[in-house]
Parts: structure tokens; sequence; C-alpha cells
């Protein structure tokens, strides 16, 4: 299945000690909340090597 959009959010260890967890959550509560979970993947990656910039996430396009 293709997505119109997709949301990358940094599984890696330094983010997630920073609410990776919770930002993970949040994602696709709002997801469901805005009725676009078929059109937007929301997937934990690992690091993205910008540990120290806090927790990561990466929307694309
Ligand atoms: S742990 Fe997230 S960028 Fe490294």
């Amino acid at each position: 299945m293709a997505y119109n959009h997709y949301i990358l959010t940094c599984g890696g260890t330094g983010c997630e000690s920073n609410k990776g967890a919770e930002i993970y959550e949040r994602l696709i509560a709002e997801a469901r909340k805005q009725g676009v979970v078929g059109e937007v993947q929301i997937v934990k990656t690992g690091c993205f090597g910008f540990c120290e910039k806090g927790h990561i996430v990466n929307v694309l396009p």
C-alpha cells in the first residue's frame, strides 16, 4: 500500500529517551483524530545521527 506521506520518527536510544514513545503515540493518535490513517504512514526508524538535536522526526514529502 502506498501512502501520500510518511512520518519517520526516530527510535534510536537517544531519541527514545527524549519522549520517543510519547511522540510516536501522539502522532498515531493525531492521525486517527484527523482521519488520515490511510494516507500517512508513521514509522519508527533507527538513529538519524543527530541525537544531540533532540527527538528527530522527518516528514516525507
Ligand atoms: S537517536 Fe535519534 S537521531 Fe540518534
